[in-house]
This record gives C-alpha cells, sequence and structure tokens, in this order.
C-alpha cells in the first residue's frame, strides 16, 4: 500500500467560473442545484455515483469516489461566468431548451444567482454570433478585467478556492503558433494584442495567474498551449483539456480499443451527426467545424497504432461530418457506419446510431472535472492532468508521451489515480495469482494477485 498523499479539507466554498454561459453550462448549474435538493440523481457522474473496488477480490471493499478522496459538496458549489450574449444562466437555459419546463423552473433560482460577466470576445473567431455584452481593450487590458472578475466573484461569494470550466463556443481552427509554444511568445503576442490569441487563451492566462485551475471543454486552444501549460507548471496550478467526450467520440473510444484489441483490421470509419442547438450553428460556419474535426479525428490514430499494425490500419478512411439541422435542438443524432476487415481479408460491418443529448452527457463530465481539479489543486498537484484524459476528446499529455484514448485504460488511470492519492494499492488486473495451488492460504502469494 502506498502512503496517502496529504490534501487539503474542501472547507468553504467552491467558485466555479465559467466563460461560455450556453446549454452545457445552464444545463450543468441547472444539474447540480436540483441534485443538491435530492430533487433528481446525477446521472453520468463518476464523482457522485460510482464506486471503486479497493483491495484484492478475495476481500473486496466497494467504496464511493467521495469517501475514498475529499471532494468538496454540491452544497458548496456557487457559480459565475461571461457570455457575450446571456446575461444570466436562466435564460441561457430558456435559449437552448434542453431541461423541460419543470426543471427549469426549480432550478430557476439557482440559475438566476448565475450571472454573466461581459465577455472576452473575437468576432473573427466566432462569426454565427453577434455580441452584445464584450470588453474592449488590448489583450493585456482584456486580461487585466478578466482578473479583476475573478478576484470580484472571489470576495464576493467568500470562495475559498476557484475553478475554472471553459464551455464557450469553437472558435475557427487555427494551427499553434509561436505564441501557443512558447511562453515568452506568448507574453510578446499579449503585449502587442497578436491576433493568434484568441478568448479561450485569454481566459486561461487570466486564470492560471490567478492561481485558478483551468478545464477546457471545447476544441479551441486554450490549456493544450505549451506556453500556457509552462505557466501552469511555474505556478502550480493544475489544467486539463481538452474538447469535452460525450456522445459519438466516447462509443468511438469503446469501440476502436475493442476492434484493436481483437486484431481486427478497418477500411473505413464514416461519422456524421445532426444537431441544431446554438453549438451546431457555430459549428456550421467551416473554419469553426475545423476545430471539432481536428479533435474528433484525432482519437482513432492514437488507439489503432498504425505505426506497429501497417497491415491492418495503414490505411483506412476516416470521415466526421456534422450538420446543422435545426429542428433537433440540442436532440443530436450521430450515425457510425464502420468497415472492418476480419480473417482471410474478409469484410464486414458495425452501424451505430446514438440518439443522444449533448449536455446532458456533458453536464456531469463539468461537474466531475470540476471536483477532480479542485481536488488536484489541494493535493499539491500541478500542470496537466492527464489522469483526467477520460474526459475529452483530444487529451492533453507531456510532450514526447502519446495521448491515451482507450475509454477503459483512461478509466483505469484516473481510477488508480484516485486509489494512489488515497494511499490504495493500484488495480492492475493480473491473472494467475488465484490459480496457484496454495494462492489462498499463502499471504504472500496473495499480495500481488489484482
Ligand atoms: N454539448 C456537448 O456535448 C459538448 C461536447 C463536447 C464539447 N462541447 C463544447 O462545449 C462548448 C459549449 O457547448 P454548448 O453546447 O454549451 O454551446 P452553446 O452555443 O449553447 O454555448 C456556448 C456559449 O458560449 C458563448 N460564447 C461565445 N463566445 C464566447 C466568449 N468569447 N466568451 C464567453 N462566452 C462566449 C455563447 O454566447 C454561448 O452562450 C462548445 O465549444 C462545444 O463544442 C460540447
Amino acid at each position: 500500500m502506498s502512503e496517502r498523499t496529504k490534501i487539503q479539507a474542501p472547507t468553504g466554498k467552491l467558485g466555479v467560473l465559467i466563460p461560455g454561459l450556453g446549454s452545457v453550462a445552464s444545463t450543468f448549474v441547472a444539474g447540480v442545484a436540483l441534485a443538491r435538493r435530492g430533487r433528481a440523481l446525477p446521472i453520468g457522474s463518476l464523482t457522485q455515483l460510482q464506486r471503486l473496488r479497493l483491495g484484492k477480490r478475495t476481500a473486496p471493499r466497494e467504496v464511493l469516489i467521495k469517501d475514498l478522496v475529499p471532494l468538496a459538496g454540491l452544497d458548496d458549489l456557487v457559480f459565475g461566468g461571461w457570455d457575450p450574449v446571456e446575461t444570466d444562466a436562466y435564460e441561457a437555459a430558456r435559449h437552448s431548451d434542453v431541461l423541460p419546463p419543470h426543471l427549469l423552473e426549480e432550478a430557476q433560482d439557482d440559475l438566476r444567482a448565475t450571472t454573466a460577466w461581459p465577455a472576452a470576445f473575437c468576432h473573427d473567431v466566432v462569426r454565427r454570433i453577434t455580441p452584445q455584452r464584450v470588453k474592449r481593450g488590448t489583450h493585456r487590458e482584456v486580461v487585466e478585467a478578466l482578473r479583476e472578475d475573478i478576484r470580484a466573484f472571489r470576495s464576493a461569494t467568500g470562495a475559498t478556492r476557484l475553478v475554472m470550466a471553459q464551455l464557450l463556443s469553437t472558435e475557427a481552427h487555427q494551427p499553434h503558433g509561436p505564441a501557443h509554444e512558447d511562453l515568452d511568445a506568448l507574453e510578446a503576442a499579449l503585449d502587442r494584442s497578436d491576433p493568434a490569441v484568441t478568448p479561450s487563451l485569454l481566459y486561461a492566462y487570466a486564470a492560471v495567474q490567478e492561481g485558478v485551475p483551468v478545464l477546457n471543454g471545447t476544441p479551441n486552444a486554450s490549456v493544450d498551449a505549451r506556453s500556457l501549460q509552462a505557466l501552469a507548471a511555474r505556478r502550480r496550478v493544475p489544467v486539463a483539456g481538452k474538447d469535452l467526450k460525450t456522445g459519438q467520440t466516447m462509443m468511438k473510444t469503446v469501440l476502436a480499443p475493442a476492434l484493436q484489441a481483437r486484431m481486427l483490421g478497418l477500411r473505413g470509419w464514416y461519422s456524421t451527426n445532426i444537431l441544431g442547438n446554438r453549438d451546431g450553428e457555430v459549428l456550421d460556419e467551416p473554419a469553426n467545424f475545423r476545430s471539432k474535426e481536428v479533435t474528433k479525428r484525432s482519437v482513432l490514430e492514437g488507439i489503432l497504432r498504425d505505426d506497429l499494425y501497417p497491415e491492418l490500419y495503414g490505411d483506412y478512411c476516416h470521415k466526421v461530418r456534422i450538420d446543422y439541422y435545426p429542428p433537433r435542438g440540442d436532440q443530436k443524432e450521430g450515425w457510425d457506419n464502420i468497415d472492418i476487415v476480419g480473417w482471410l481479408g474478409q469484410p464486414m460491418q458495425i452501424k451505430v446510431n446514438f440518439l443522444c443529448r449533448d449536455s446532458i452527457l456533458a453536464a456531469p463530465v463539468v461537474l466531475d472535472l470540476v471536483l477532480f481539479l479542485d481536488l488536484a489543486a489541494r493535493a499539491g498537484l500541478g500542470g496537466i492532468q492527464e489522469w483526467l484524459s477520460f474526459y475529452f476528446k483530444s487529451p492533453i499529455a507531456r510532450p514526447g508521451l502519446r495521448p491515451l484514448h482507450d475509454l477503459f485504460a483512461q478509466h483505469l488511470k484516473l481510477t488508480n489515480t484516485l486509489r494512489t492519492l488515497a494511499g490504495e494499492e493500484v488495480l492492475h488486473h493480473t491473472g494467475l495469482d488465484y490459480y496457484s495451488d496454495d494462492a489462498d492460504d499463502d499471504p504472500a502469494r496473495r499480495k500481488d494477485a489484482a
């Protein structure tokens, strides 16, 4: 058993700062409000519902994650945010039309209390939105205004800790340049208000400078920038991203590892979606869709390993489409057609039709990330939190490390990190020890049985 990590107790309020008070953000705030009053179950949240096995299979203890590590309670969460359109989370929830009216009304007070400051906004990177409430000025002035908002929120709510959850619209894709790669170059780019530094990076920079952990739920350039990671590491601030893994990509990271584990080949994977919310409208702009395409496409390469298995995965066709279709609202529908190859090169097909609710899947992911990043900060973990890869389409990892995409490998990494923080043995599933002749009688042999 390893030594339990010293973790500060989660005393006082935990403030959640949200750039982008849209569908996901308002569904998240409403869900927390209803769950804390016992009006709804926080389904989909590991921090609220999942149990981890501790110890050997011969004497297991199945413990709730929230009893294993000290997490902030739902009652301690307070919310604030920034948005160029919405004034508070109630208006955002009404416009996004995710929640049925009775739940919306029950959560109304908490949603109304989640108000939005004017946003750091750039029309060139989100053309489909007509902003009404934005901060003006140079990059440095906007960063300072964001930092003032953060400090004002901290003192108005009395929050002892803060986490930033980036849930703003998808920005137009930009390849990483020097400002994303190097901290000095980022500082210089801020000095000259370089348009390569988009609002997502401004929010992240302001948060890290204020010592606030950041999760990037969007495909935008933010904490995946090496320059920002260098700042986060220097300031010992935990960061995680990017782009929440919710519907189609979650299924992809379940199915692709299964194909690879069985050494079945792949000829093609065609993924298409229809959705009709504001996220879909923003993604209707080709430059914005490109950001999403990049994060959605990265998963197969990461899992299948064409470098190791060129004969199985060296030449497959991977297409990803998203069509904005207003009648569907937030009720996304995704189709996947997967052309696979088996024994003697014989072709087969898999079809997946996932009728999901985008924000319903995303909200518990945001909750878990907020609580785990706060845990990381209290445990003294700074910089990239790779153990949170489980929640992201395009997880960030240290330079030189291949990001982990397989959902169950990510889950084991997450849960083993929690076991380690709690001073428990990690789970490693070795398979021989239970069946040696005297395994049950010999404690020394049982030691390694997992
Ligand atoms: N819904 C999901 O399942 C899901 C999954 C993965 C990732 N995401 C990402 O999460 C983000 C939010 O998704 P959503 O469905 O809530 O979208 P949404 O359009 O409902 O909400 C986005 C909000 O961000 C605001 N915004 C735009 N630019 C901003 C800026 N510069 N500063 C502050 N606010 C800004 C918009 O006004 C809007 O209210 C998107 O980037 C989306 O791609 C969503």
